[in-house]
C-alpha cells in the first residue's frame, strides 16, 4: 500500500530544500504542501520579519508557479488585486479591467495583511477563495489560482472578517527563531558565502503537482473515521465544537497528508495533518496537538516535552551570565540531557513497539544526544580557559 512514487519523491526534496533554507518552520513549510495538494488555503501569523514573504517566495519558486503578492490597507481597492479599467474598454461603456501582471494570472498568491482590507476587497476574495473566480465586467472567470497564502501581523478582530477566517484552511503562527542554536546556524548560513542559500533551489516538475493534487479525491479515508471520532470527543472535552464544514476539511487534510506519504489509503498517522485546521484561537493550539497527539501517537507528546525540558537546560546554559555560573550550568544540563537522552529512547522503544511513526522521537533522541556532548565540549573549554 505505501509506495513511495517518483513524484513523492520530488516533494520530499523540494521539502528538505525549504527546511535547510528556513529554520524553525518545518510544520509550516509541510502546511504549505498540504494546503496546495489539498487545494485550500493558509494564512501566516507573526510579527514582521519571521520570513513569511520570504517563504512564500521560495515556496512558489521551488513548486515552479507563478507568483504574486500584494499588501492590504484599508484603502486598497479592488484595482490592486484585479488591475486598472481599461480605457479602451470604458470608451464603449464596459467596466472591464485589466488583469494582466496581478491575481488573475497568480498561481501562488500572498495576500499580506490580509485582515487589513475593507469590505469592497473582502467581497472580492470570497468567490476567489471558495470557487477560485472572479468577476470582470459582470462576467464570471476562471482563476489559475492553486493556493492563496494569506499573512497577517495579527488576528482578524471583527466579525465581518469571520468568513475569510474560516476559508483559511490551515493556520500557523510564525515566531522568530526561538533555539538559540538554530539561530547561530542561521546567522552561519547567511554569513558563510559557501552555504546552502547560493545553492539553486531545487525544484518540483512542471505537472507533479497537478499529479498529487488529482490523486486525493481517490483516497479511502473510511479508515481513520474512528480516529476523527474520537478526536470530535476530546476536543468536546475541552470545550471545542468545530463546525461540520471544519470536520469535512480535515478529511480531505488527511487525504492530501495520505497522497504525500505515497499512500491511497488513509492511516491514523496521517490525522496529524489536522493540527494546522483545528483551532480558531491561540490558546486551542496547544489543546488540539495535544488531542491529535494523545489519539496516534502518544509517545511523541511525551518526547516533545521532554525536548521542552532539554531546551530549559540549555537556555540556562546560553544566559549564565559568567564563566562560573556558566560552568556550573553546563554541568546541569549535560547530567540532565543525559537523563533526557534514556527518557527519549525508551519513549522510541515503546513507540517501535506500537508500530506507531517514529522519526520525530528519534529526531528528538538525537538532538538530546547531541547537544549533550555540545554542551560537554563547552564546559570543558570555560573550565581550560579559566585554567589559563
Ligand atoms: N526562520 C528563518 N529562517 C531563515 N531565514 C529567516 C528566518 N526568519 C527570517 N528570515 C529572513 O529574514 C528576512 C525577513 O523576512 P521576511 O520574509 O521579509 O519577513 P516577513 O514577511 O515575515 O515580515 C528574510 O530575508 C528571511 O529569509
Ligand atoms: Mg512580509
Amino acid at each position: 500500500m505505501t509506495k513511495t512514487t517518483p513524484e513523492v519523491e520530488q516533494i520530499k526534496r523540494a521539502e528538505a530544500w525549504l527546511n535547510a533554507q528556513f529554520f524553525e518552520r518545518r510544520e509550516i513549510i509541510h502546511g504549505l504542501f498540504l494546503a496546495l495538494i489539498a487545494r485550500l488555503h493558509i494564512v501566516l501569523l507573526g510579527p514582521p520579519g519571521a520570513a513569511k514573504t520570504a517563504l512564500a517566495e521560495a515556496f512558489a519558486r521551488v513548486v515552479t508557479l507563478q507568483y504574486w503578492s500584494t499588501l492590504l490597507t484599508r484603502f486598497s481597492t479592488p484595482e490592486e488585486l484585479f488591475g486598472p479599467l481599461s480605457l479602451k474598454a470604458l470608451e464603449q461603456d464596459s467596466y472591464r479591467r485589466i488583469g494582466a501582471g496581478r491575481l488573475p494570472d497568480a498561481q501562488i498568491a500572498l495576500i499580506d495583511e490580509v485582515f487589513k482590507g475593507n469590505s469592497a476587497i473582502l467581497n472580492t476574495m470570497l468567490p476567489v477563495m471558495n470557487e477560485r473566480v472572479w468577476f470582470n465586467d459582470g462576467q464570471r472567470l476562471p482563476l489559475p489560482l492553486q493556493l492563496l497564502i494569506g499573512a497577517s501581523n495579527e488576528m482578524p478582530e471583527s466579525e465581518e472578517l469571520n468568513a475569510l477566517w474560516d476559508r483559511f484552511a490551515l493556520r500557523y503562527e510564525v515566531n522568530y527563531i526561538q533555539d538559540p542554536q538554530s539561530w547561530d546556524q542561521w546567522m552561519t548560513t547567511i554569513a558563510d558565502p559557501t552555504s546552502v542559500q547560493n545553492i539553486a533551489p531545487v525544484t518540483v516538475d512542471a505537472g507533479v503537482i497537478g499529479h498529487l493534487q488529482s490523486l486525493v479525491d481517490h483516497v479511502d479515508a473510511r479508515p481513520v473515521i474512528p480516529t476523527l471520532g474520537a478526536l470530535k470527543n476530546a476536543l468536546a472535552q475541552e470545550g471545542m465544537e468545530l463546525s461540520d464544514r471544519r470536520w469535512g476539511v480535515t478529511v480531505r487534510l488527511i487525504r492530501a497528508e495520505a497522497v504525500l506519504n505515497g499512500r491511497d489509503q488513509a492511516t491514523a498517522d496521517d490525522v496529524r495533518a489536522v493540527v494546522g485546521a483545528l483551532w480558531d484561537t491561540p490558546d486551542q493550539r496547544t489543546t488540539v496537538t495535544r488531542a491529535v497527539l494523545g489519539l496516534v501517537a502518544p509517545n511523541e507528546l511525551d518526547a516533545l516535552s521532554i525536548r521542552d525540558d532539554a531546551h530549559e537546560l540549555l537556555r540556562a546554559v546560553a544566559e549564565a551570565s559568567s564563566d562560573e555560573e556558566r560552568l556550573k550550568k553546563a554541568g546541569e544540563a549535560g547530567a540532565g540531557l543525559k537523563r533526557l537522552h534514556n527518557d527519549a529512547m525508551r519513549l522510541l522503544n515503546g513507540a517501535q513497539k506500537a508500530g506507531h511513526t517514529t522519526n520525530v522521537i528519534q529526531e528528538i533522541a538525537d538532538e538530546i544526544y547531541e547537544r549533550q556532548a555540545n554542551v560537554l565540549l563547552e564546559a570543558l573549554e570555560i573550565d581550560r580557559g579559566g585554567a589559563k
